[in-house]
């Protein structure tokens, strides 16, 4: 099974060996692909979908994996127990808010897994204020870009992070800009030469807030690029 990049980088930073449970699961590729590959004991793959755990289960079946990767229809963790043993959890392709409710909810099974693996498609910054405020550490995180697209994916184990992150290190990622990682300069560049035309039409109809706004912004961006 050829996963898509994305996919596959996700897939890279799970620890080997371990329990997983992919939350929005969709078409279960991840744990499919993870116990193919020897790199996970078993798996469960969750989707609060009928139709999305259906793909999931279809999928899982064509791969004779039903004795290890079990399906599960529910809300975010609710369907995950302790006696499951969970050691990672997975979740992405959703919306950095409802990634925090779905952790917030499920913080039982969540302080005993061993380790988060999440790829928030927006509130990116969110997230990761949301793991620092309840005991957990980021131990990388990485931007990728897929098919034209911005991705980053966060890996969280329990414990306190030793220094605490800058505005603009919630914002893009300590590891990012520690690292001067390209795609994070590629992206800031981007959105700066957005930002720039925006605030030129902005100019023009005189909405003071919004001009400062954006040029504080910009300015905060630029920051940024001068450590890339
Ligand atoms: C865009 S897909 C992402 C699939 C896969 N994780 C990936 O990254 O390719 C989002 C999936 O999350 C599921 N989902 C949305 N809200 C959920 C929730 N509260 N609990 C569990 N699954 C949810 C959707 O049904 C959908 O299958």
């Amino acid at each position: 099974m050829e996963l898509s990049y994305r996919l596959n980088k996700i897939a890279q930073k799970v620890t080997k060996n371990g329990i997983i449970a992919d939350i929005g699961t969709d078409h279960a590729y991840i744990p499919i692909f993870l116990y193919k590959n020897n790199k996970i004991k078993s798996g469960i793959a969750c989707d609060i979908s009928k139709g999305s755990l259906q793909k999931a289960k279809d999928n899982i079946k064509k791969y004779n994996l039903q004795d290890s990767i079990q399906t599960r229809l529910g809300n975010g963790l609710e369907k995950i127990n302790l006696q499951d043993r969970v050691d990672t959890i997975i979740i992405a392709g959703m919306g950095g808010m409802l990634m925090i409710d779905i952790l917030q909810n499920g913080k039982d099974i969540t302080e005993n897994a061993k380790e988060l693996i999440l790829q928030p498609q927006k509130d990116i910054d969110k997230v990761r204020k949301y793991l620092h405020n309840n005991n957990f550490k980021i131990i990388d995180d990485e931007m990728l870009k897929d098919d034209g697209k911005y991705y980053t994916i966060i890996k969280a184990i329990k414990g306190k992070e030793d220094v605490l992150y800058k505005n603009e290190e919630y914002i893009f990622g300590k590891f990012e800009i520690a690292n001067k990682c390209k795609i994070l300069k590629e992206y800031i560049e981007d959105q700066v030469y957005k930002m720039e035309i925006v605030l030129r039409n902005i100019k023009k109809t005189n909405v003071e807030s919004r001009i400062l706004e954006i040029e504080k912004n910009i300015k905060m961006y630029k920051e940024v690029l001068k450590c890339l």
